[in-house]
């Protein structure tokens, strides 16, 4: 999604921007551009494309000043190329904006400033903003922002400069993440954290409705509303910059996935109470019997992190007895969904920023559910405006492909069940016994990255694939789900998962010698249900690949490939079984040549409805 960063200070501006622009190119983007106040004005180099081509168009049209911003593009309104990147000038050349988010109420006010003499150079709703902005200035940026973002309806994230009141940013925040920067007498505008994590860890985060002006003295946060000064809490953000970096890997993707053992480490660590039999959560913000007194849990999410709602939807039900209903968080708020003041509602978010799931936490909250945030980003929206949650302290995931923040969600679920269940009715006995499997799952999980080349070689094989079906039962279905979405998101192969015996009410009639059947097949609970269904598909020619934990004779001749992972209980397979199928989707999307990275079309974080 867009990206925004903003630097007023001593030093020259634009390498600062640039390198924070890279730092944001994980989000996804389809064009870049800077605006720095030279000395005599605003000057604006933009492009379409990556921002290789915005730094060579740089090199040949060099811009200098201490001040400036800078933006990656995601296209919403109008196409991707140069003339819809941002920056966006107002038609005096005197103001320059960055914007994140979407003006709703942009056609009737560019009607409205066309009538006024306006010429319109974009496609952008952005554009709206600088002209609007030109059309309220009177000498003081803070002023002219405030002016027209009253006339403005929709989501923002902006960052405004000027050339005639000089040396400042103006930034402002309605929907879309931002924060400030704090160093040694300069300070950086940010919508994430990693675009200014190499020159400072201090930052302020705006929340809605909030304006920040930053210049070389300092920075002042004032409510838009009540137009007075606020008095934030400066945060320090304990991510290092080796975390953003790739670290000798190919792709962040990888990197992630190979961190695995350590981020699944770092969700339990602390947290576990092995006699006891249960968890300890610090934030959740619950008494024991505020926590047995909801009458239902609501778990709201989307992409990956609601596959891993999928798994906690079975683990709280099957552990702790309560009714859990999961919801794509898009569809939550259009729905009139079931929650009251009776309700809990478990919202999952890796960015803690992701447009839907944020309103459809709003909503909840609206109609007196309690709220907990599963959350990676420390500081992010949902973190913050959630009633109390759990960090699953996976570290910056970079990669757009969601790898170790699945599986440390699982394991935040499931501390989070271990803590609801022992209150209720689960023994002490089976407490202890899921403690020490989740204890194993780390070096479990080293065991199958040991043996990443075995599917290397398995994606060699099956990279030609068009189609891709994913099957598994029980805890294994939201598993495939979620290696059927990393295959397509990558890759570009269509992939669909499903619970393996659905597949005999339509997706069979797919089956033929071209169509690789990924099986989630270890031996739990229903691998003899399984193993009815690899028959189906080996019956129709079907070409078997399928994730097993010990030899099965039952499977004998039937498998074209078999990876074996280490047996654990059925509720902790998930995650040890989507990691073959991570490592599937990103050998076969290397091997096609893909940006693994930065695949096209998506965005890390969306942070649009
Ligand atoms: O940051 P979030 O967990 O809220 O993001 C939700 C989805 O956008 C995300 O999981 C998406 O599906 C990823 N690309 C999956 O790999």
């Amino acid at each position: 999604m867009c990206g925004i960063v903003g630097y007023v200070g001593p030093r020259v501006a634009t390498p600062l921007l640039i390198e924070g622009l890279k730092r944001l190119e994980y989000r996804g983007y389809d064009s870049a551009g800077v605006a720095v106040m030279n000395g005599s004005g605003v000057e604006t180099v933009k492009e379409a494309g990556k921002i290789a081509r915005l730094e060579a168009l740089l090199a040949t049209t060099p811009v200098h000043g201490t001040t400036g911003i800078a933006h990656t593009r995601w296209a919403t309104h109008g196409p991707p190329n140069q003339k819809n990147a941002h920056p966006h000038m107002s038609q005096d050349g005197n103001i320059a904006v960055v914007h994140n988010g979407i003006i709703e109420n942009a056609n009737s006010l560019k009607r409205m400033l066309e009538k006024r003499g306006y010429k319109f150079m974009s496609d952008t709703d952005t554009e709206v903003l600088a002209h609007l902005i030109q059309e309220t200035f009177d000498g003081n940026l803070e002023d002219a922002v405030i002016e027209a973002l009253n006339q403005v309806e929709g989501t923002y994230g902006i960052a405004v400069i000027s050339a005639i009141d000089t040396h400042k940013i103006v930034a402002a925040r309605k929907g879309s993440p931002l924060l400030v920067g704090l160093g040694e007498n300069e300070y950086f505008i940010a919508s994430d954290v990693s675009a200014i994590l190499a020159h400072t860890r201090q930052v302020v985060y705006l929340d809605d409705g909030e304006m920040a002006v930053v210049d070389r003295n300092g920075y002042r946060i004032i409510d838009l509303n009540a137009e007075e000064v606020l008095h934030k809490k400066v945060a320090r953000i304990d991510w290092d910059l080796a975390q953003i970096e790739r670290g000798g890997f190919a792709h962040f993707m990888l990197k992630e996935i190979f961190e695995q053992p350590h981020t699944v480490e770092n969700t339990m660590r602390g947290r576990l109470l092995l006699d006891e039999g249960t968890s300890k959560l610090g934030g959740l913000n619950l008494t024991d019997e505020e926590l047995l007194a909801f009458d239902n849990i609501v778990i709201t999410a989307c992409g990956t992190s609601w596959h891993s709602a999928l798994i906690g939807e079975g683990l709280i039900e099957e552990l702790a007895r309560v009714p859990v209903e999961v919801e794509y968080a898009s569809e939550f708020r259009y729905r009139n969904p079931i929650v009251d003041e009776k309700t809990l509602c478990i919202v999952i978010s890796q960015s803690g920023e992701t447009a839907d799931t944020l309103a459809a936490m709003r909503e909840a909250k609206r109609r007196g559910a309690r709220t907990l945030g599963i959350v990676n980003v420390v500081g992010s929206t949902i973190a913050r405006e959630a009633d109390g949650g759990i960090y699953i302290h996976a570290g910056p995931e970079i990669g757009v492909a969601s790898t170790k923040a699945f599986t440390s969600q699982v394991i935040a679920l499931l501390l989070f069940t271990l803590k609801l269940a022992r209150l209720r009715d689960l023994s002490l006995l089976r407490g202890r016994e899921i403690i020490t499997g989740m204890i194993e799952l780390p070096q479990q999980i080293q065991q199958i990255l040991d043996r990443a080349e075995e599917i290397e070689n398995l994606a060699e094989e099956f990279k030609r694939a068009s189609n891709f079906l994913y099957l598994g039962r029980g805890y294994n279905f939201p598993a495939a789900l979620e290696g059927a979405l990393k295959l397509k998101e990558i890759s570009y192969i269509h992939a669909e998962g499903y619970p393996a015996a659905e597949m005999k009410h339509g997706p069979i009639a797919l089956i033929d010698e071209m169509m690789p059947v990924v099986f989630i097949a270890p031996h739990d609970s229903v691998f003899d249900k399984i193993t009815s269904n690899v028959h189906e598909v080996k019956a129709r020619k079907g070409r078997v690949i399928a994730i097993t934990s010990r030899d099965e004779p039952a499977l004998e001749g039937m498998l074209d490939y078999e990876f074996r992972i280490p047996e654990t209980m059925d509720i902790l397979m998930p995650v040890l079984a989507s990691v073959p199928l991570q490592l599937l989707a990103y050998y076969v999307a290397v091997k096609l040549g893909s940006n693994v990275d930065q695949p096209r079309n998506l965005a890390k974080s969306v942070t649009v409805e």
